[in-house]
């Protein structure tokens, strides 16, 4: 197979973003659209990527410093064809180079596949749309063959020109040797003055090479993200791709239109209900049989199998037990396992904690820094206190401990395994196994009292 080189044009301002922030690193679905043109890249085998950055470059390749990448700076924006030539050093006669933009996210793999089957040394590979209305694309000019002989931008047509709705998406493959001929031959010679891609096509039908078109499956495949309403048109256009792909793996929506998956579902079961309103983003894994409520985000945690998640609730770098109960209104912080049979009510923050089997917390109690064990039941208003203002410290409750309501436990502190806890303490010291404890004063009721009366 032969070796593609990717360039990625993404060197241009996108001023109509009306952001201090460089156009490629807006995120579609939580992610840089750069990113996820280099996502589509890095899946091809035999490839290596280069960027040409620009405007806000430093940013741009900080932000994606992570990524293999061949990172070339384009100082002035002189044109596309200007941008592919400071690849010029790195392509190889025998390459394939494949020609994307750093600013149209949704490209499909297989649209890049049908690209790349068919160019070689005597043909040019072009994605083209077909477009309602083409106003601001080079358009694509046939002969009455109705083969391919130039692209003509709109600055640059004519009127009969203009009335040709299908359009250049900028997305080519050319082959290394031809493409390298012909970026040394591009002028300014048009009426924006600057290098223009574009201009290889009508070089490659002198030097007698064909050019072979495609159309992607989705025009929003080619669409570039030049203002905020583009992105989220692209973004809804995603997330409901991304709806349909799980509702057809067996999973109940709902209203697709609104759901949101920001991320990747790494493992999903079956027969998985989700509501309305949901965001789920970074890394998942969702186990079989799960219901998700309502106004739920969940980011980077594991679902368990059976597990009931009632609405309004946030979940965040979790590991969520089967056939566990969570919410409503619950907010399962980082850091947090669940073990099986778990409940967790309304109003309750966890963080940093595990609990064990079969355990409740089932009201408006905060638990950070403890390790629950199996089959507690944590009253109404329990708070750990974790914190003295400095520093965290832990609680332990051991297997089968009750803890009374509205318990304030003053971490470091253990309560023993089946301790009882009466409502309304405040535990400073450790708790002996199977007692009770508790810590408030005596209720007293005086006989004799008598309300006071108002003084005349
Ligand atoms: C270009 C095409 C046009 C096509 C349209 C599709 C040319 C001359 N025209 O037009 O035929 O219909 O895309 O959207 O190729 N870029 C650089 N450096 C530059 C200029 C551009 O990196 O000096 C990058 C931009 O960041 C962008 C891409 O190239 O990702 C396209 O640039 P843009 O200015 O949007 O091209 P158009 O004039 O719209
Ligand atoms: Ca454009």
């Amino acid at each position: 197979m032969k070796n593609v080189l990717t360039i990625i044009l993404a060197a241009g301002k996108g001023s109509r973003m009306n952001s201090q922030l460089p156009k490629v690193l807006h995120k579609l679905a939580d992610k840089p659209l750069l990113h996820h043109v280099y996502d589509r890249c890095a899946e091809l085998e035999n490839n290596s990527v280069t960027i040409v950055y620009g405007h806000g470059g430093e940013l741009v390749k900080a932000s994606l410093s992570h990524l293999k990448v061949n990172w070339l700076e384009q100082k002035q924006q002189l044109g596309t064809g200007h941008a592919v030539l400071q690849a010029y050093e790195l392509i190889n006669n025998d390459d394939t180079v494949l020609i994307l933009y750093g600013d149209v996210p949704l490209l499909s793999q297989s649209s890049i596949a049908c690209l790349l089957a068919k160019v070689n040394e005597k043909t040019v590979s072009l994605l083209t749309v077909t477009l309602d209305k083409p106003f601001g694309y080079g358009r694509i000019i046939r002969n009455q063959q109705g083969q391919v002989i130039k692209i003509v931008e709109e600055k640059d047509a004519s009127s009969e020109e203009k009335a040709v709705h299908e359009v250049n998406t900028g997305i080519v493959a050319v082959h290394g040797k031809c493409l390298k001929k012909w970026l040394t031959q591009l002028s300014t010679n048009n009426a924006q003055h600057e290098y223009y891609l574009t201009d290889i096509f009508a070089m490659a039908v002198q030097d007698d090479c064909l050019i072979e078109v495609s159309q992607p499956e989705y025009v929003e495949e080619v669409l570039g993200v030049n203002d905020r309403l583009q992105l989220s048109e692209l973004e809804r256009f995603y997330q409901l791709n991304q709806a349909k792909i799980l509702m057809k793996s067996g999973v109940t929506l709902k209203d697709p239109q609104r759901f949101d998956l920001r991320g990747v579902i790494n493992s999903l079961g079956t027969d998985i209900e989700i509501d309305v309103n949901v965001v789920l983003s970074g890394q998942l894994s969702i186990g079989n049989n799960v219901s998700i409520g309502a106004n739920t985000l969940i980011s980077n945690s594991v679902i368990g199998d059976d597990v009931q998640i009632l609405p309004n609730c946030i979940i965040e770098n979790a590991v969520i037990g089967n056939s566990s109960r969570i919410g409503p209104f619950a907010r399962i912080r980082p850091d947090t396992v669940l073990s099986d049979h778990v409940h967790i009510g309304n109003f309750v923050e966890i963080k940093k904690t595990t609990v064990g089997e079969s355990s409740k917390i089932n009201h408006l109690s905060y638990i950070g820094d403890a390790k629950v064990g199996a089959g507690v039941n944590i009253g109404a208003g329990t708070i750990t206190c974790n914190y003295d203002g400095v520093n965290k410290f832990e609680t332990i409750i051991g297997d089968g401990a009750f803890i009374g309501s509205d318990t304030q436990l003053i971490a470091p502190v253990k309560v023993g395994a089946n301790a009882t806890i009466g409502a309304g303490s405040t535990i400073t010291k450790d708790t002996p196994e199977q007692q009770l404890t508790l810590s408030r004063s005596k209720q007293v009721s005086v006989v004799s009292w008598q309300r006071p009366i108002k003084k005349t």
